[in-house]
């Protein structure tokens, strides 16, 4: 009997998709140490072709990376590859099971979903929130203007993108403006928050290697689990206080925000989900913050280093805007969907630096067959976005920032069917806040754009900036892009006197 199970293993391992060779316990660990993961795999995609069997440690993983393997495995084979693969540091006592990443598929994950697409992104609630939107972009703006007055040399643009997008989630979730200086509360949840997404993006050994799952070498899942529940504390705080005003009734004619669904949900027919329960409300409030800011901040981030990297695009970019608006004009939303060239930087942008390059890890549920191979059940499953965006069989020049490619007519969008372009995944699993990021990448990038110029801090040259990238929970710039804001006003003025 152990012989026979012996030998079936060993056959389904002959099926496996090809990969390098490796050593028992490490695995191809040590092949992989000297390159960013997606890189590295995308080379080795050369010699053992677009579907791989690697080994991290003795966690088996098959990496996908051509837009044919990826339509195989969305349209063909989405349901049983709709896994989630649970690494160490989200083990703890969170509740996990009742967030939407993290949750695997099955009825709880569809109700989640279902909450997503009825009740947090969907059309009617995103224009009622697009008040909020606008004056969280405009905090943003106020702020860099401040930084100009006060004399400051350069900003990193990327914390100003961050700040405004973790207030900006504060506010659709809970109503709260977590920058507010009187708010100790909302300080401590950014802080503890901005810990567990530092955390959750280090490789952890414990991953790899089971035998140090117990140990923790890193303090990885201690660390995560302790900013949890901190960032829980505080989260439960913003719970207490809503109630407490509703059954105050001081929540009459509010606008409702997403806390408000989270407390009303009185079960869609699922066994044992009546109402949300603390930890279950807490866990969703801080994925949304998790999954929504560093992508989207990582996105903005890299689409103006590549705008002052291609000063013609600028130019380009810059010019639809004010020529599209009268002077003096404010940039409002619904402005943003006459400006085609900014859409494309932003697709653009996306196609070169997918905020998560393979995706949220996806999971076999059971074993099944794909394209001749066989796939175990309980894979990790790694779709590497950052290559299929950069194969030269797909795209021109793929190399090469060029918004342009994207304004032909019935050109490719990411909305999950067109495979050679997926930074918000397809099938099941995608990303389900797409109808909110399309409205805030070009509001925030267009507003930087307009209301500003922008010169490259320390006089580095747009040819000599550094734009290599660093691997945490979403793909940042590795050294931060600092720039000097100068108000658009102000040098109009100067150019009349
Ligand atoms: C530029 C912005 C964003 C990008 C590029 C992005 C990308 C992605 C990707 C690639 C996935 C995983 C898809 C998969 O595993 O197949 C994902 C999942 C998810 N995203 Fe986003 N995302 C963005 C913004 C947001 C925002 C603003 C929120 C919420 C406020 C959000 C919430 C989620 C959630 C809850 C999931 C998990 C879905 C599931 O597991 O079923 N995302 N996102």
């Amino acid at each position: 009997m152990l012989l026979q199970r012996w030998h079936r293993r060993l056959e389904e391992r002959g099926k496996l998709p090809p990969g390098p060779r490796w050593w028992p316990v490490v695995g191809n660990i040590f092949q992989l140490c000297w390159a960013p993961p997606h890189v590295l795999f995308s080379k080795l995609a050369r010699v053992h072709g677009p579907i791989m069997t690697l080994w991290l440690g003795s966690m088996s993983t098959v990496v996908i990376q051509s837009n044919e393997v990826a339509r195989e495995m969305f349209k063909n084979h989405d349901m049983v590859l709709a896994g989630r693969k649970i690494y160490e540091s989200m083990k703890g006592d969170y509740g996990h099971e009742g967030s939407l990443i993290t949750s695997q598929y099955g009825p709880r994950w569809r109700m989640l979903k279902r909450l997503c697409t009825t009740e947090f992104f969907v059309t009617s609630r995103l224009d009622a929130m697009r008040g909020v939107r606008g004056r969280c972009i405009d905090r943003m703006v106020q702020f860099i203007e401040d930084a100009s007055a006060n004399g400051t040399k350069s900003i990193d643009l990327g914390r100003f993108f961050s700040l405004m997008d973790f207030n900006l989630i504060g506010n659709l979730m809970l109503s709260k403006d977590l920058f507010d200086p009187q708010s100790e509360k909302g300080a401590n949840f950014f802080h503890h928050a901005g810990k567990v997404m530092e955390l959750v993006g280090k490789p952890n050994i414990a991953d790899f290697i089971p035998m140090f799952r117990w140990l923790d070498p890193q303090g990885i899942r201690r660390k995560t689990q302790f900013h949890v529940e901190r960032a829980f504390e505080a989260a439960g705080e913003f719970i207490r206080e809503r109630m407490e005003s509703m059954e105050k009734g001081d929540c009459e004619g509010r606008r409702k925000d997403f806390l408000d669904v989270l407390l009303e949900f009185r079960g869609d027919g699922v066994k044992e989900t009546r109402t949300f329960s603390s930890k279950t409300i807490n866990a969703i409030v801080l994925e949304m913050f998790i999954a929504g800011t560093d992508t989207t901040t990582s996105t903005l981030e890299w689409a103006m280093a590549e705008l002052l990297h291609n000063p013609r695009a600028l130019k380009i970019v810059q010019a639809e805007l004010r020529s599209n608006l009268s002077y003096g004009k404010k940039l409002e939303e619904e402005d943003t969907e006459n400006l085609p060239y900014l859409k494309a930087v932003i697709k653009e942008t996306l196609r070169l630096h997918p905020a998560l390059p393979f995706l949220v890890p996806h999971m076999a549920m059971d074993s099944c067959q794909m394209l001749g191979y066989h796939i175990p059940k309980e894979k990790q499953i790694l779709v590497n976005v950052w290559a299929i965006g950069r194969d030269p069989k797909t795209w021109e020049d793929p190399l090469v920032f060029k918004p342009e490619r994207f304004l032909q007519p019935n050109t490719v969008d990411f909305k999950g069917h067109h495979f050679e372009f997926i930074p918000f995944g397809s099938g099941r699993r995608m990303c389900p806040a797409v109808p909110l990021a399309s409205r805030v990448l070009p509001m925030a990038l267009g507003s930087v754009l307009y209301y500003f110029d922008w010169i490259l801090a320390d006089g580095i040259k747009a040819e000599d900036m550094d734009m290599s990238e660093r691997m945490g929970i979403a793909l940042r710039k590795s050294v931060p892009l600092k720039a000097i804001p100068i108000p658009y006003k102000l040098v109009s003025m100067d150019c009349c006197i």
